[in-house]
């Protein structure tokens, strides 16, 4: 077929060559297709045999063997490593809040704006909307959304740690899973410091963030990111948390180091299990349960359920859902995604 002429609807998923070019590729790679749905892993697929000009997958099964650098090409597409930092950036002013109710604070008592530079496609700047005619009713629909939103907080365990006056008070343990490139934990960790600087006794945090893909936390460790995964930043954070720096491709922002050192990284693939024994007050697991087939979403959901408190949060994507509940996981927050585990 002429590649010009190949489109993607027009490439042929013969049942066989599936099967054994999955059987393959898992033996070279280690990686559990199963995991994923079909018909992501075919979209995947088809995008490399445009590619390649390979019109069937027997013609791919064979020019993969052949091609051994054709795996990791393979592997570099199969991984969706798009992020931001702050993405949907009202999770994380829910998850600022709750921090700030466990411990008796409000928003106007510290310095802090986690509001887009840009928002979407609204016209009026943020910033002019809070100091309009209107701002004060806005800013007050605002709090009571998020006061209202909170209700459940003091059935969680960051409330039970923060509020223990005992000795052995234990830190709070956030796992960001999957992380990408960092700009999730990352997020999570300027929040944090921010809110450490201004508040005494700010309890004792740690965040572990894990990815599969090892060239994505490579670029964790290295902390420099391009502007289109700065989309969801406020000007307070990229002026408080980074280092603006221009090149010959646009400008590039390299995170401070004082962030870094709340986060560490790992590199694993979570259907083999994590590599931790903690257990989590607070799991972001965000945007991999869309990829996830049928069957092995239970035995993954398990592990992450297993990883969190009695009173811990897991939060999903905004396009993911388990419902109102699963096993002891109950749904709290439909908005933003939360659930609880029971106590
Ligand atoms: C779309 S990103 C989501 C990143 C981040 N949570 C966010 O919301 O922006 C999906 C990530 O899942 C990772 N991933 C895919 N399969 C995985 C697995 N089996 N174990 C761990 N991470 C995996 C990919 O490498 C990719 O970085």
């Amino acid at each position: 077929m002429n590649a010009k002429l190949m489109k993607i609807e027009n490439i042929q998923m013969d049942g066989d060559y599936y099967s054994l070019l999955l059987e393959y590729l898992s033996n070279k790679t280690g990686l559990n297709f199963e995991f994923y749905q079909r018909k992501f892993v075919e979209r995947r697929l088809k995008a490399r045999m445009i590619r390649v000009k390979c019109s069937t997958l027997h013609s791919y099964y064979y020019y993969i063997k052949d091609n051994p650098l054709e795996i990791e090409k393979f592997l570099g597409s199969f991984n969706i490593n798009y992020s931001c930092f702050f993405r949907n950036w009202e999770v994380f002013q829910l998850f600022e809040n709750l921090f700030l109710k466990c411990l008796y604070y409000k928003r106007e008592d510290l310095l802090t704006n986690l509001k887009p530079k840009r928002k979407g496609k609204s016209k009026v700047p943020l910033q002019n909307k809070e100091n309009s005619a209107n701002g004060s009713l806005y800013r007050k629909l605002m709090t009571l959304n998020s006061e209202n939103a909170l209700e459940f907080s003091e059935k969680t365990s960051l409330y039970r740690k923060i509020n223990d006056n005992s000795r052995s008070k234990e830190n709070i343990k956030i796992w960001s899973c999957p992380c990408a490139s960092g700009e999730e934990p990352y997020s999570i960790a300027i929040i944090l410091d921010n809110l450490k600087k201004q508040i005494p006794e700010f309890p004792q945090f740690k965040i572990i963030a894990s990815d599969i893909d090892k060239d994505a936390i490579s670029k964790a460790h290295i902390g420099l990111y391009n502007e289109n995964v700065m989309q969801e930043l406020s000007k307070f954070n990229e002026v408080n948390y980074f280092t603006k720096i221009e090149s010959r491709f646009g400008y590039k922002y390299l995170i401070n180091e004082d962030v870094k050192k709340y986060v560490e990284f790992i590199e694993e693939d979570i259907t083999k299990g994590h590599k931790k024994t903690k257990k989590y007050d607070i799991i972001f697991c965000r945007y991999l349960l869309i990829y996830i087939s049928r069957e092995a979403r239970n035995s993954f959901l398990d592990i992450i359920e297993k990883q969190l408190n009695p009173g811990g949060l897991l939060i999903l994507g905004k396009t993911e859902t388990l419902f109102n509940s699963y096993n002891t996981l109950k749904l709290i927050n439909s908005r933003n995604h939360i659930y609880l585990k029971n106590n």
